[in-house]
């Protein structure tokens, strides 16, 4: 099967590609495919004809986004309809990864969002997602938006920067007021993978890991399985200040998935899986 892959550079693009390995694979970075080019994007789609679009560019810097909105809005909203609208012309299948703030996080933390709840990002990374998911919805009739969060895998992390700290402080400062779902990448390839093999329906997905947590409580996870001597001290979003609003509450229910018949790990066997390795 030909799959076309965008950003491929990216973190989840190196856990799908592994993932994939076995088909037909077009992986091209920004310099062999810029997203946001919608010339370039319709030519290359009509050269190549994948049967799947896996679109892992974004701008994915959260806090640089509230300074840079033109650029995160090329990239999250323009960069999506322009693939959406090339996969629609050529037969295409796309499948696009979105995120857990488009939603408010304002709802109380003994709830969870479901795919249809309400959207309403807080801040300009999770409204320029939400662009590109409606602009998706708008251009293309066979899309699947995977909405993913708290992702970590190959390279930069939040993981790797938490043994990193570690190692030369006696003690961190973690939030614990922010509640969701760790997702290793290497997982959201494989649920990716499996809704290509099972043809769910196409539409929305919450696609994270199984399980709830804070930061904070992550965090104690992470040194506990790698035995790491360093106290976690627990701080509210309010004494961690960013640039950027981040949701209090980013649970999404995964029963959509769970239905159709796919497979997720927990976060606690992820993040095992993933230590294990590092
Ligand atoms: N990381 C998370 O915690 C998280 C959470 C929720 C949702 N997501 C979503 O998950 C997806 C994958 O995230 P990730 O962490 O794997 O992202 P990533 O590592 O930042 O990778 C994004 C890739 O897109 C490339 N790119 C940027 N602009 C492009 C353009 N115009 N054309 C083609 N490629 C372009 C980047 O290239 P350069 O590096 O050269 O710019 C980079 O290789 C994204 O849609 C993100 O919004 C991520």
């Amino acid at each position: 099967m030909k799959i076309l892959i965008t950003g491929s550079n990216g973190m989840l693009a190196n856990a799908i590609k592994e993932e994939l390995k076995n088909e037909e694979l077009i992986c091209t970075d920004v310099e062999e495919l810029d997203i946001t080019n919608s010339e370039q994007v319709n030519e290359f789609v009509k050269k190549t004809k994948p049967e799947y679009i896996i679109n892992c560019a974004a701008y994915t810097a959260v806090d640089k986004a509230e300074e840079n909105k033109e650029l995160a809005y090329k990239i999250n909203a323009i960069g999506p309809k322009n693939l959406a609208i090339a996969a629609n012309e050529n037969s295409a299948i796309l499948m696009h990864v979105s995120t857990d703030y488009v939603f408010g996080g304002d709802k109380p933390v003994e709830e969870d969002y479901k795919e249809d709840d309400e959207k309403n990002p807080q801040a300009v990374y999770g409204t320029t997602k939400l662009e590109g998911e409606k602009l998706i919805e708008e251009n293309c009739s066979k899309y699947y938006i995977f909405r993913t969060a708290w992702l970590y895998g190959e390279g930069r992390n939040f993981v790797r920067t938490m043994l990193d700290l570690s190692k030369t402080k006696d003690e961190v400062k973690v939030v614990n007021d922010q509640h969701g779902s760790p997702t290793y990448a290497v997982d959201l390839a494989n649920i990716i993978h499996q809704v290509i093999d099972k043809k769910i329906e196409f539409g929305a997905y919450n696609a994270t890991n199984i399980g709830y947590t804070t930061w904070y409580d992550f965090t104690k996870k992470i040194f506990e399985i790698k035995n790491v001597k360093c106290k976690v001290i627990p701080v509210t979003s309010e004494e961690f200040k960013s640039p950027a609003k981040r949701p209090k509450n980013s649970k999404m229910s995964k029963d959509k998935l769970l239905k159709n018949g796919i497979n997720i790990p927990t976060y606690e066997d992820a993040l095992k899986r993933y230590l294990a390795q590092e």
